[in-house]
């Protein structure tokens, strides 16, 4: 069983276009909403009630139940839910998917949705090691001729010495620790910790001594470590249940008949199924009793919930009640329709009853126009825009007759526009020109079949967008 050095297999996550927000903006005193604070603008109510909810989780009494997130598009559901997992706390894992994510020929709706439970709650694994930690100050190869004949040489040992505030040690080591070290990339004037027992090495950063003056630069500068190079050292890893499964579920290198087998056929990563994460969960159940881990919940985010069906809820409510369940938020922008997968149960948010019994529903709000203009503010501030009042102003009240995301989805072809027009700032042009060439949904719509649109509307489903 492995659990300890699990690569991280975080989704790519769809979160660029939330780059903004912070957090909810909540005062520390009260819990009352700043109207404009951490990215957030307006939405107050429901940030509020969001703040509550962390409230809720922090005391642990949100087991078994669920926040649901109603609206029209665009007025913050993701962001929310976004901002929910950054207040409980930096490390908190975040899985967004997308109801219809569960349809698929290939795998059952309820592994993908198991696989995303998974994704969402993170283990905190905390180890005393015996670690050598310290700037690397020479980092030498020693070769020697190659046992096995030929030309090449083989490394018989490297020289490393590191250096702390308090000394420096010199250190002979075997070659499995020059793979380490090389995969890590380390050099001269690295800060690095080598373990003990497995003679793992980690890059811990580079030494500050050596940081320079330029502002854009990947690195990250650490200081000279206290203490002896020998120590023992706490060390803190942040992975997912679901980083575990696959780490587990690959085949695991080794010089024996079946890898070398596995090398010729290449076979696909081995499945992670059911029993595979029974034990993973009897091993990490044992590390949480003996408190070398921790378990943290975060959140999973499932937008367009109306698109799960009734096989997908009644997996939910028996997984909502299981020990080991993240934080689940969903959202809708439906208002009664169908449920999904009956003949016609038409039901709130296309939800059954039962699993609406255990929502904490909070409903967001369309925006006003100051409201769109601040956000539009903020929005082009992270993306390192120029824009001109007036064109500001244009593109808020476009936003009111569509939506926010539309209007913060403008900004980035009006630059363009603005640039190719030769100008610096998008100007009120640029934002008319824009207008010119595309057409927000509404728009698109009136101009087609308006017979059909006059069909669709008469299935029950009704939008929350009228
Ligand atoms: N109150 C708000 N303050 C700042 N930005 C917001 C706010 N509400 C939404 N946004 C931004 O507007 C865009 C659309 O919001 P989003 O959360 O995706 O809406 P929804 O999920 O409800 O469709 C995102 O870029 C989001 O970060
Ligand atoms: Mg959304």
């Amino acid at each position: 069983m492995k659990i300890t050095e699990v690569q991280s297999t975080t989704k790519e996550q769809r979160v660029a276009a939330h780059s903004h927000i912070k957090g909810l903006g909540l005062r520390d005193e009260d819990g009352f909403a700043e109207h404009t604070a951490a990215g957030f603008v307006g939405q107050v109510q429901a940030r509020e009630a969001i703040g509550l909810i962390v409230d809720l989780i922090k005391n642990k009494k949100m087991a078994g139940r669920a926040v649901l997130l109603a609206g029209a598009p665009g007025t913050g559901k993701t962001a929310l839910a976004l901002a929910l997992s950054q207040e409980l706390g930096s490390k908190v894992p975040f899985c967004p998917m997308v109801g219809s994510e569960v349809y698929s020929s290939e795998i059952k709706k309820t592994e993908v949705l198991m696989e995303n439970f998974r994704r969402a709650i993170g283990l905190r694994i905390r180890e005393v090691k015996e670690v050598y930690e310290g700037e690397v100050t020479e980092l030498a190869v020693e070769e020697t001729e190659n046992p096995l004949g030929g030309y090449g040489k083989a490394i018989s040992h490297v020289v490393l010495t590191l250096k702390t505030v308090k000394n420096a040690k010199q250190l002979k080591l075997d070659p499995v620790v020059y793979e380490s070290l090389q995969k890590e990339k380390v050099q001269v004037g690295d800060v690095i910790y080598i373990e003990a027992s497995s003679g793992v090495a980690k890059r811990v950063g580079r030494s500050d001594a050596y940081a320079t003056e330029f502002d854009l630069e990947a690195e990250e500068y650490v200081p000279l470590p206290k203490g002896e190079v020998h120590k023992k050292k706490d060390i803190v890893q942040d992975v997912t249940l679901h980083d575990l499964d696959v780490a587990n579920a690959r085949p695991q290198g080794g010089q024996d008949i079946m890898s070398l087998m596995g090398q010729i056929m290449k076979p696909k990563k081995t499945e992670i199924t059911d029993k595979l994460r029974k034990e993973i969960n009897k091993v990490v159940n044992k590390y949480i009793d003996q408190g070398v881990a921790e378990l943290v919940p975060g959140v999973l985010f499932v937008d367009e919930v109306h698109m799960l069906d009734i096989e997908c809820f009644t997996y939910l409510n028996r997984a909502l009640e299981s020990s080991m369940a993240p934080i689940v938020v969903f959202a809708t922008n439906r208002g009664v329709c169908t449920i999904r997968g009956t003949e016609d149960i038409a039901s709130p948010h296309g939800i059954p009853s039962d699993l609406l019994d255990r929502l904490l529903i909070v409903r967001t709000k369309p925006y006003d126009e100051a409201e769109i203009r601040v956000v539009l503010q903020i929005r082009a501030k992270t993306e390192g825009l120029q824009i001109a009042d007036d064109a500001l102003a244009a593109l808020a009240a476009k936003g009111v007759t569509t939506s926010l995301r539309y209007a913060i989805q403008l900004l980035t072809p009006a630059a363009i526009l603005a640039k190719m027009n030769g100008r610096a700032t998008i100007a009120e042009e640029d934002i008319a020109e824009c207008e010119g060439l595309f057409f927000d949904a509404k728009a698109s719509a009136r101009g087609l079949l308006p017979a059909r649109l006059g069909e669709l509307a008469g299935t029950g489903d009704v939008d929350m967008m009228t």
